[in-house]
């Protein structure tokens, strides 16, 4: 007799859309640390999820990315951003700069030399299995590998890569073979970064064009860099990654926003110091100075630590060290008419504060009194 069970069929509907709290916290962070560049954000948070899950393909690296898009947009940054939140330190990467490693020979600094070869000991491999479990956690074993500017890599270079990209493994000179299974590949290149800042209002700049609506733009900038990805590299190596991603050209209230997060760390600097924790204010022809000091339609934002070290930490450093500036003064940072420079004011009201108290955001003209000189 046959028995027959009949199962009730109630449906549930699942919610794939929805997180864990772990990946939710990853891609808060991230954001507060990348401006823009949501598709970037998103690939990160998304390849997370899945190494959180378990669910890697076994025998390949957890992620092959390969990040496109102009100079100083954000690519380096937000591995570093990453490794910030996850390992507690931006440095916790291994990085490669592919510009370093053009001649075949020099690729013994990355696998180091095999026995018996002149300097074999003195070469340390750059990638072993050792520093790539330097970042491990208790909580998460995972491992970041970057590849910067991989247009300028060498020919044996790219044998190696593609090696790593497929099989997850690289061998040492000394035979040693090194597991990537655990490691996220990122790969970044500017090709193609030319011709996108001509798209944007004719070579000149962050300012979207207005005749062009930005979604139509949006689509323009990604397919020049693919394009230009996909005429330098080999379908080879186009099929061994996981995921393309353009970053955009920053636009100008994006730049206004990395500005902030800039000045922000000099702050904390500030307050952390043993020095004197003082508070800043920059007025906004301030910011207009150091935006245009360090933002460029050809390098992005990438000069701009570079001006905030030179126009506003240097001068810090000699009011300081000259007693002009003591802990608990408030500081007004302007723009001096005519001059290529900042002007630096002192609020003759001291203030109290608790060290959460970020300063640095524009504010209208200074009232204030005290001229500080840092010539
Ligand atoms: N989207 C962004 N969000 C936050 N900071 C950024 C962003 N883009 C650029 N920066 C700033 O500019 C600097 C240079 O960016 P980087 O990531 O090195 O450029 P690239 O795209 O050439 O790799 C960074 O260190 C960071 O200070
Ligand atoms: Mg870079």
């Amino acid at each position: 007799m046959a028995v027959t069970t009949q199962r009730a069929h109630t449906k549930e509907e699942l919610d794939t859309r929805k997180r864990s709290s772990a990946s939710h916290r990853f891609e808060k962070a991230l954001q507060r640390k990348i401006v823009g560049q949501r598709e970037a954000v998103h690939a990160l948070v998304e390849l997370h999820q899945v190494f959180c899950a378990g669910l890697c393909s076994p025998g390949r690296p957890v992620g092959n990315l390969l990040f496109l898009g102009p100079t100083g947009s954000g690519k380096t940054r937000i591995v570093e951003a990453a490794a910030e939140i996850l390992f507690g330190d931006s440095r916790a990467i291994i990085k490669v700069d592919c510009a370093e490693f053009q001649h075949s020979h020099e690729i013994a600094k990355i696998v180091g030399s095999p026995p018996g070869y002149l300097g074999h000991r003195e070469t340390h491999p750059l990638i072993t299995q050792e520093e790539l479990a330097k970042s491990h956690r208790e909580s998460l074993k995972l491992s970041f590998l970057l590849f910067d500017e991989i247009e300028k890599a060498s020919d044996s270079l790219w044998q190696l890569l593609l090696g790593m990209l497929d099989k997850a493994t690289l061998t040492l000179g000394d035979n040693r073979r090194v597991d990537l299974s655990q490691t996220v590949i990122f790969l970044t290149s500017n090709l193609g970064g030319g011709e996108i800042s001509e798209l944007m209002q004719g070579g000149m700049g962050f300012v979207q064009p207005k005749d062009k609506p930005a979604a139509a733009l949006d689509q323009k900038v990604e397919r020049t860099a693919v394009e230009a990805a996909r005429r330098k590299f080999s379908p080879e190596f186009m099929n061994r990654l996981d995921n393309v991603v353009v970053f955009h050209p920053l636009k100008r209230e994006e730049l206004d926003e990395i500005l902030d997060m800039e000045l922000a760390q000099v702050q904390k600097r500030i307050l952390d110091s043993t020095a004197a924790a003082f508070l800043f204010q920059a007025t906004g022809e301030a910011r207009e100075f150091l935006l245009e000091e360090g933002t460029d339609p050809r390098y992005g934002a990438r000069h701009l630590k570079r001006a905030i070290e030179r126009h506003v930490v240097s001068p810090f450093a000699k009011l300081l060290a000259t007693g002009q500036v003591r802990s608990g003064d408030v500081l007004v940072i302007d723009r001096c008419p005519g001059e290529n420079r900042l002007t630096f004011y002192k609020e003759n009201e001291r203030c109290s504060y608790s060290t959460h108290m970020i300063f640095a955001a524009p504010i209208a003209n200074p009232l204030s009194n005290a001229n500080l000189q840092v010539a």
